[in-house]
């Protein structure tokens, strides 16, 4: 006997459990404005801060890529050692994206979010898509590090004029302190030492 298809019932459109999920597209916020917020923080010192830090953002998930990147295309006799510390790294970088992201939307700002805002935004050079020797991905790096700690002192100097002691605090307790350690453990790989002390 022919088994009978199964009849599935629908939904009315307007049932209670039926998800709406054809919506007009709708922005509460442009970016580039500022809510108000009770923070007791000066529109300037917001305003400021927020710029400060979308740049950090920006700069900061680039050099959170570009760790993956290396990670995932790295070669050699210290491949292993390299492979985890850069995902170490990486880890460390995506917690601060985080950070700094939530702290431009505690000050009523807006974060920058998307892969094509970040590359417009980014100061850090473009890699190629290729893969790159050791040396050139740590440089790489290096460079991207300092880029942002650059930006972080300028910005932390400006954030404590402002008054703005929770960004200020951000970006040297944060972005400054996690950088620091990490631009050295990478640039010891680039001292030309040897493995081995070869018996003459
Ligand atoms: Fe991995």
């Amino acid at each position: 006997m022919a088994k009978k298809p199964l009849k599935v019932a629908k939904t009315p459109a307007d049932a209670e459990a039926q998800p709406q999920y054809k919506v007009e597209y709708r922005e509460i916020q442009p970016y580039g404005s500022l809510k108000s917020l009770p923070i007791a923080l000066e529109d300037n010192a917001r305003a400021q801060s927020v710029a400060i830090l979308n740049q950090v953002l920006a700069d900061t998930m680039t050099l959170r890529d570009m760790y993956k990147k290396h990670h995932w295309q790295m070669s050699g006799a210290t491949f292993y050692q390299l492979h985890l510390l850069l995902d170490t790294h990486y880890e460390a970088q995506a917690e601060l994206v985080d950070m700094i992201a939530e702290r431009i939307m505690a000050l009523g700002g807006i974060s920058i979010a998307m892969a094509p805002d970040v590359a417009e935004m980014t100061r850090i050079p473009r890699p190629p898509k290729g893969r790159e020797d050791v040396p050139t991905q740590i440089a790489r790096l290096l460079e991207a590090h300092e880029i942002i700690l650059r930006q972080a002192h300028e910005g932390a100097e400006q954030a404590d004029e402002s008054g703005d002691d929770g960004t200020n605090d951000l970006l040297v307790s944060n972005i400054i302190r996690t950088g620091e350690p990490q631009v050295w453990f990478l640039a010891e790989h680039l001292a030309a030492t040897e493995l081995l002390r070869g018996d003459k």
